[in-house]
């Protein structure tokens, strides 16, 4: 920690990059392009370098000096998440300062099921150095190649296999985290019960930076599933979809780890856009499903069980045919099809999104509701509606009008579509953001949407640790 207190801007930018060297600075404008616009191309923002501590201890030096001076810190992880959290005001006066160099797995412990990663490790690598050890880090993204475990837990992403093992916050432990002050609260613990005053961990987890940079991270592990069995299912529409959820997971004792919904447009976008990608069944269906149940043990009874559930699923009216991945290839097939959807969607134009929550039976209603609400505002809008039914929550998106027609028109929309969603969304009483966040794309929906004891609440919080504000401004909270 400094001893003396920085004079001005200038001096406090100095003595980080005095503190961080050469390595620790990014300030060609060609290398800091890719830290200034988010993933989506929403949002451009502008820094006087890209600060990238290697160690805690640079986290709190850098941070130290920003609130001493205050200058807003923007923390980075792998820059995919879809709500601008993570860039910069276009000002040029916020400091991004990104954890890609803290990327070490400090620990791995095998008979403990924890392992302790620092926030730069990309979710790729996190799983990898379980697997190492026998052991599942379950978190599992489409992004999974360069999002980082930091980014992970400060957007509590949920993922794939949520439905069986939890979103972000339930797989970690404990966290080490840089207050804006440059202090450092060691909570390394990895410990399964600490009743030890308030939950602070929990603050962190969610929170998108505003409350607090994570340097590392306790995380849970888990045995690596022995028996898997991955089906593609078609399926007559969303209420065949939760039926078959709750049939299969009493029949497999629930084993079910992945329930993905694909409706059938998401299907043919995939076929069209991702090389490699073709259609698991021979004829077109409504809708799909991507099912996975494993177990942790050698199970010779699992693909039985699945099936005659299946059967059971046709004969009653909530399947209409299924396919199983007979090898690891073509599990990964299956899985490259849910897992390209986003990428596939850009290709087909603009797209509007909305990422919601509500309780898993009640999907179907929503669905019918929020169609005909979107269909009254733009009837020729694409609706793409996928995504983890399982957890109860769907991608509700919508792509621009076939043939290209008038993009900016579509766009003009954005605000009517979302009302009507959000308008249905609230009629269940649930959550405008599921899994993606607020950042700076939602801060006055979650003006609207939050209960307001909530946002006090919140705002409260803010203060107390971070009563410069200088932790993230604009993002998450709204003014
Ligand atoms: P960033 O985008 O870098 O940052 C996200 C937020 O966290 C920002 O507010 C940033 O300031 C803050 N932050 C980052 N690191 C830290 C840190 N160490 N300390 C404090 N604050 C920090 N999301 C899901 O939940 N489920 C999905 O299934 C899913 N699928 C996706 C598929 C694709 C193809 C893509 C592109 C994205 C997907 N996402 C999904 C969104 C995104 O990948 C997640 O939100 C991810 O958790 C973001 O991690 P990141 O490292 O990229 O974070
Ligand atoms: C996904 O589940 O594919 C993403 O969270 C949604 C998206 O990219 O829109
Ligand atoms: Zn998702």
């Amino acid at each position: 920690m400094q001893a003396v207190a920085p004079t001005s801007h200038v001096d406090a930018l100095q003595r980080i990059r005095a503190t961080l060297g050469p390595a620790g600075c990014i300030d060609a404008p060609e290398q800091t392009a890719r830290f200034l616009t988010d993933f989506r191309g929403q949002y451009r923002g502008a820094t006087p370098f890209v600060a990238c501590p290697a160690t805690t201890t640079e986290v709190a030096q850098v941070l130290a000096l920003c609130n001493a001076a205050r200058i807003a810190v923007v923390p980075q992880g792998g820059n995919t998440s879809y709500c601008g959290g993570a860039t910069p005001s276009a000002r040029g006066d916020q400091l991004v300062l990104s954890l890609h160099r803290l990327n070490r797995i400090r620990e791995v412990d095998a008979a403990n099921f924890s392992l302790i990663a620092e926030a730069g490790c990309v979710l790729m690598n996190v799983q990898a150095a379980a697997r190492s050890v026998d052991r599942l880090f379950p978190l599992s993204l489409g992004s999974e190649g360069s999002c980082q475990i930091g980014g992970n837990l400060s957007t509590n992403a949920g993922g794939l296999a949520a439905v069986r093992y939890g979103v972000a916050r339930d797989l970690v432990l404990g966290l080490e985290v840089v207050l804006a002050d440059g202090r450092v609260i060691d909570g390394l613990s990895s410990l399964r019960k600490d009743n030890t005053g308030y939950d602070l961990r929990d603050l962190f987890v969610g929170a998108e930076g505003t409350l607090g940079i994570i340097t590392a991270a306790s995380l849970k592990l888990f045995p690596q599933p022995r028996t898997i069995e991955t089906a593609f299912i078609a399926v007559p529409g969303m209420q065949a979809a939760i039926d078959l959820l709750a049939r299969l997971r009493e029949a497999t004792g629930d084993c079910v780890t992945t329930f993905e919904y694909l409706p059938r447009i998401a299907v043919e976008f995939t076929i069209r856009h991702i090389p490699g990608v073709s259609d698991p069944l021979g004829v077109p269906h409504p809708a799909y499903v991507l099912c996975e149940v494993s177990t942790a043990r050698h199970d010779p009874h699992l693909r039985g069980l699945l099936e005659d559930a299946l059967g059971a699923a046709i004969d009653h009216g909530d399947a209409i045919e299924a396919t199983f991945a007979e090898s690891i290839s073509q599990r990964q097939a299956l899985w490259r099809l849910r897992e390209s959807v986003p990428e596939a969607q850009r290709h087909e134009g603009a797209s509007i999104k909305h990422d919601v929550a509500v309780p898993v039976a009640a999907l179907p209603a929503f669905l019918r509701q929020a169609s005909a609400a979107v269909a009254q505002v733009a009837p020729s809008a694409r609706l793409v509606a996928y995504g983890h039914v399982g957890d109860g929550n769907l991608h509700f998106n919508l792509s621009e009008p076939a043939g290209g027609g008038d993009r900016a028109a579509f766009l003009a929309l954005q605000q009517d579509l979302g009302h009507a969603v959000h308008a249905c969304v609230q009629e269940f009483k649930r959550s405008i953001s599921a899994e993606h966040g607020i950042g700076q794309l939602k801060r006055e929906l979650l003006a609207r949407h939050k209960d307001p004891v909530a946002l006090a609440a919140m705002r409260s919080i803010k203060q107390a640790l971070d009563p410069r504000g200088i932790l993230n401004p604009g993002k998450v909270l709204p003014d």
